[in-house]
């Protein structure tokens, strides 16, 4: 059965594909997640942007354009991007927003910094008041300082779990830039842009799922409609 957020992230992914063709990129970033799949299965219907290049935030949505003949390009060889697309897992009213659900952050941060505009797909389950209200922080760390980070975070007051998987693998969840995640609860409110400063300053970070400033547009779906909220127009 289709769930009214699954109906919402079709319309989201629906209104990207449109504005995503309309800006038409010679090379388009793409992240990953249930949105950024939704959005590729249109985009492959749709069978545009055959010229343009891609680059993309995980392995696994490099396979999918690549599967489609779509042109992807490894990010090594890449100094800028055009448009980047992806979702997030939550949004406050500066669109500022959390990432990492599907523990891709690290590349989803790299391509969309080298992007000249950025939007993000979400469903109307995804904005927050205050970040943090429904999801952890992702924290990448490389494998070697896990334990070090791991206690610095527990000393520093912050609430940590290492990502576990699910199934299909037993044992930690290991990125595609072949990091272990720390989902890391603050005990109070906080500041994105500090946090994510204080974080990346423990040598082993090596990316947080806190992206402040960096989109320029979201579209948010709901079952019946979307919305497009643009930073210092909201
Ligand atoms: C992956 C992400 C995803 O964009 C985020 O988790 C949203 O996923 P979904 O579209 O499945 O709700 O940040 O690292």
């Amino acid at each position: 059965m289709t769930s009214s957020i699954d109906v919402a992230k079709y319309k989201a992914a629906e209104e990207a594909v449109k504005r995503i063709l309309n800006l038409r990129p010679r090379i388009l970033g793409v992240g990953t997640g249930s949105t950024v799949d939704i959005f590729l299965d249109l985009l492959v219907k749709r069978r545009e942007l055959v010229d343009a290049k891609f680059v993309c935030a995980s392995l696994y949505t490099a396979q999918r354009l690549a599967e489609s003949g779509f042109n992807v390009m490894q990010l090594s060889t890449v100094d800028g991007v055009d448009v980047y697309i992806d979702g997030a897992d939550e949004v406050d009213r500066e669109l500022n927003m959390i990432k990492g659900g599907g523990g891709a952050s690290t590349l989803e941060k790299i391509i969309a910094y080298a992007s000249n505009y950025r939007i993000y797909m979400v469903d109307y389950t995804k904005l927050v008041n205050r970040l943090g209200e429904k999801h952890a922080i992702p924290v990448e760390v490389l494998p070697e300082a896990l334990n070090i980070v791991y206690k610095r975070l527990r000393e520093m007051g912050f609430e940590a779990t290492i990502r576990f998987a699910k199934s299909g693998k037993y044992g930690y969840v290991i990125s595609d830039t072949r990091g272990v995640i720390i989902d890391v609860r603050p005990s109070q409110e906080f500041n994105a842009r500090e946090l994510a400063q204080t974080l990346k300053s423990i040598p082993g970070v090596v990316e947080t799922g806190l992206f402040v400033d960096m989109a320029d547009e979201v579209i948010v779906g709901y079952p019946d409609r979307v919305e497009v909220l643009r930073k210092n127009r909201i």
